[in-house]
């Protein structure tokens, strides 16, 4: 029963082979993708058309025997329909015309209108649920608040995080403001494409990792919690699966697992053995070969998705994956050969 490995294995149950997907399995390292981008005109134009979403989406699913779709879209979706002016700087990724930096900003913003701003995405998940049609399941995403704060303070990609940090120290308040206002819209949204049809769940907390252990409880762990709290179950009645991903979240797996959440997404800097032997049985684990791993010789990547598969061992609850998403410069026949690695190595 190939087709629902991966939400057996978020539910922690018996499967006949560790389930695969990979984090951005869509994107520019396929010439597909490429081609189909070239002709859309823009990425966002990909994201906002759900039929060209939809075909994103299962691009990947062509070419590998991977166990889970992910959504074609992205996290900054909610800042976008705020109107804070996303676009995308060649070379630099994204970037908003109106960041947000003062206590005013923040007490300007409102919460997303679902229907009217963001409902390409929920179209987008009908469509995709419609075409796998029950042969591959399919993984709704968001971004964490923190994460999204970073992005709409500091108004696009940050190495010093100088404007939100400096924001989180001076003006605590205010910033809690905006991350409740972005938890609300977060849950909203994840609600939306649960309503829609998407069987689990990832909230990507890709910054979560810049912040001291206190402020990680603060501002980024309490905020996923409650989004956690506020989920609700699938048009069937059945739980869908949370999947919490913090890049450089590894110190804090025990608070992590104790939100209510199904699984853990791990990046490449902590041992998989040695995260389990930490969260016990509490949660599934997503991970965690490093991405760059695919960069080396197909011989190369078979070895070391049966490391990470030996140091999970087999007990059930494990999603492989890798610990950051696939990068641009990768050739697809590697990821061929790491999605066929982990079904021959992990079969029971
Ligand atoms: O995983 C998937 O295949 C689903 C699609 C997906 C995208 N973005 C597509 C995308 C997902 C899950 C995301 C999430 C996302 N977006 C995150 C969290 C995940 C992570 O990587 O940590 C973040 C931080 C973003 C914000 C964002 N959007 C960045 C940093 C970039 C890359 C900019 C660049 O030029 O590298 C984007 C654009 C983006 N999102 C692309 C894709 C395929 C590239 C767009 C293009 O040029 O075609």
């Amino acid at each position: 029963m190939s087709h629902d490995r991966l939400l057996r294995a978020l539910r922690r149950e018996p499967v006949d082979v560790t389930p695969v997907w990979l984090m951005r399995q869509a994107g520019r390292y396929l010439p597909e993708y490429r081609k189909l981008r070239e002709q859309a005109g823009s990425f966002l134009d990909l994201c906002q058309n759900p039929e060209l979403a939809c075909e994103v989406t299962l691009q990947p699913l062509r070419r590998f025997e991977l166990d889970g779709a992910i959504l074609f879209s992205d996290i900054l979706t909610i800042p976008e329909a705020m109107g804070l002016g996303l676009h995308f700087v060649p070379g630099e990724g994204p970037n908003f015309h109106h960041p947000v930096r003062t206590p005013d900003d923040i007490a300007k913003l409102t919460m997303p209108d679902m229907e009217d701003s963001l409902g390409y995405v929920p179209a987008a998940v009908r469509l995709i649920r419609r075409e796998l049609d029950g042969k591959t399941p399919l993984i709704g995403f968001a971004g964490s608040p923190w994460t999204l704060a970073t992005y709409m303070v500091e108004g696009g990609p940050s190495k010093t995080y100088q404007h939100i940090k400096a924001l989180m120290y001076n003006a605590p308040e205010a910033l809690h403001q905006l991350m409740d206002l972005l938890a609300r819209s977060v849950a909203a949204y994840l609600n939306a494409q649960i309503a829609a049809g998407a069987q689990a769940v990832q909230i990507f907390d890709t910054w979560g990792g810049v912040l001291t252990p206190s402020a990680y409880r603060e501002f980024s762990l309490t905020y996923m919690q409650r989004i956690v709290e506020q989920l609700e179950p699938a048009p069937d009645g059945s739980t869908v699966p949370v999947i919490l991903f913090t890049k450089g979240g590894g110190p804090w797996l025990e608070s992590m697992a104790a939100t209510g959440c199904h699984a853990l997404g791990l990046d490449w800097t902590i041992d998989i053995d040695e995260a389990r032997e930490r969260v016990g049985d509490r949660v599934a684990l997503q991970g965690n070969l490093d991405p760059a791993m695919l960069y080396a010789r197909p011989d190369v990547i078979r070895d070391n998705v049966g490391d990470v598969l030996r140091r999970f061992g087999h007990h059930p609850g494990h999603v492989f994956n890798l610990g950051h998403g696939v990068t641009p410069q990768v050739n697809p026949d590697h990821v061929a050969a790491l999605v066929d690695a982990v079904h021959e190595l992990s079969a029971r």
